[in-house]
């Protein structure tokens, strides 16, 4: 049977099929589909299988390098992997450029390093690096966004690692699209992976987070990828984070956190200290929550605001917590702990900018809400952990051990917590109590 030759890919999904049609069978889309040039159809070579025990690069630790900001290395679990593909997503504006350029000057001292720029004109990132102090910096700059041109390059010049910034200034011949659209930001990415497999180059892709909140469209990235980092934080304030999201090697959610200042950012060592306002003294509406950043257990405040309806339907509103999940505890507390929030406006705030996921922040949330609720303030020195079920129980969350231990380093001298975390022998200075209803919890609130 003939292979066919011709393939069509939509333009705006980026999905392909065989045959013409007017609308995108995947998507929906009209007039979408364009033929992919056949000069790409690779002629039929016999593939040659490697033994797993004999494969002679194997990706190892052994391998890996610094890219001289340490936040960053912990994000790929330990440094770069030669010969990975790595996207760093992000809104614009947020210091994906800056972040890079100088992790690029560090690589520079001892590694070849090409930064490749769509978006901003060689001149323009000269200057950044000169606000940086990075001048002597041994990174060679490219300003060009056709695809085979970038190609071209990498292959003469053979650099250890190369920025792509941004994937969506990068097109190629090859397609018709525009640059930035789904089918060229896929074509352009999965060739630049192959270069990296091929050459062990190390290949970082910055991507624009798109209003979606997806890179380029339908996360059309994140499996052509090793690894997937964003980069998040408030804009308003000086703190990024960088999240490990997809890791083929190392773990996935393992947090960076950086501050941004005046010289570029600054990697922050000991963050739980940033994501707790330093109030002089109790106030009703806050929480201390021990959560965990990936290996990393971080104390975050959680703050609450419970007022009277202004509106004709009550508010709940949450800001770096799961507002399904407020909606749900809010259930709870009325029901388990009698706490009647209709006709309130409830909002919650994880503060510092920080998303927090995980169900340990389930007690937290509710403490802080019933605080602000009954203007009672909780004791600025105590924390709370654990997951609230439906039926008002409180279950236990992992890793309970380090949550207490990094509250503990901090001077923290009270944690309210799941009995079945109840750590078996004492950790200094800390009074645990152990609870296991939300009724239970919300008696120990005390200022
Ligand atoms: P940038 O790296 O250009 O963002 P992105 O590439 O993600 O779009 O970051 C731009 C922002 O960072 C800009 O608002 C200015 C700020 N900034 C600093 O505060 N200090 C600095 O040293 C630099 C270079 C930028
Ligand atoms: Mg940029």
């Amino acid at each position: 049977m003939a292979r066919p030759n011709a393939v069509f890919v939509c333009g705006s999904c980026g999905g392909e099929t065989l045959k013409w049609q007017g609308q995108c069978p995947l998507c929906g889309e009209w007039n979408s589909l364009e033929q992919r040039s056949p000069a790409r159809a690779r002629p039929a070579a016999p593939a040659a299988a490697v033994s797993l025990g004999a494969q002679a690069r194997p990706a190892g630790d052994a391998q890996r390098f610094g890219s001289g900001q340490a936040e960053l290395d912990r994000v790929l679990g330990g440094g770069i992997v030669p010969g990975s593909v790595i996207l760093l997503g992000g809104d614009p504006g947020i210091g994906k450029s800056t972040l890079l350029l100088q992790a690029m000057a560090s690589i520079g001292v001892s590694r070849r390093a090409l930064y490749v720029t769509g978006e901003e004109s060689a001149d323009q990132i000269a200057l950044r690096a000169q606000r940086l102090g990075l001048v002597n910096a041994a990174v060679e700059l490219l300003a060009e966004v056709q695809l085979e041109a970038i190609v071209g390059a990498i292959r003469t010049h053979r650099p250890d690692v190369v920025v792509i910034d941004s994937i969506q200034t990068v097109y190629t011949e090859a397609l018709e699209s525009a640059p930035g659209s789904v089918a060229q930001v896929r074509e352009c990415a999965a060739q630049l992976t192959r270069l990296a497999k091929q050459t062990g180059i190390t290949i970082l892709l910055v991507g624009h987070v798109t209003k979606e909140g997806a890179i380029a469209g339908p996360r059309v990235l994140e499996h052509i990828v090793d690894t997937v980092l964003y980069f998040e934080g408030d804009t308003h304030s000086s703190f990024r984070l960088v999240r490990a999201i997809k890791n083929r090697f190392g773990a996935a959610n393992e947090l960076g956190v950086f501050a941004m200042t005046e010289r570029g950012l600054k990697g922050v060592a000991n963050p739980s200290a940033l994501f707790l306002s330093q109030h002089g003294k109790a106030v009703p509406g806050s929480c201390v929550l021990a959560t965990l950043e990936g290996s990393r257990p971080l104390l975050v405040e959680v703050q609450a605001l419970v007022d009277p309806v202004q509106g004709a339907l009550a508010r709940r509103v949450a800001v770096g917590l799961d507002p399904q999940r407020l909606a749900l505890l809010l259930a709870v507390l009325h029901r388990h702990g009698g706490v009647e929030t209709a006709g309130q406006d409830v909002f919650v705030n994880a503060v510092g900018g920080v998303r927090i996921g995980e169900p340990a922040a389930d007690l937290a949330i509710c403490m802080a809400v019933y605080s602000s609720f009954k203007n009672i303030a909780l004791d600025i020195k105590s924390l709370v952990f654990g997951e609230i079920g439906l039926a008002g129980e409180i279950r236990p969350v992992q890793r309970g051990q380090e949550r207490l231990r990094e509250a503990a380093k901090l001077g923290f001298h009270r944690a309210v917590i799941p009995a079945a975390n109840k750590p078996r022998q004492r950790i200094d200075g800390m009074e645990i109590v152990a609870v296991e209803r939300i009724n239970e919890a919300l008696g120990h609130l005390r200022g």
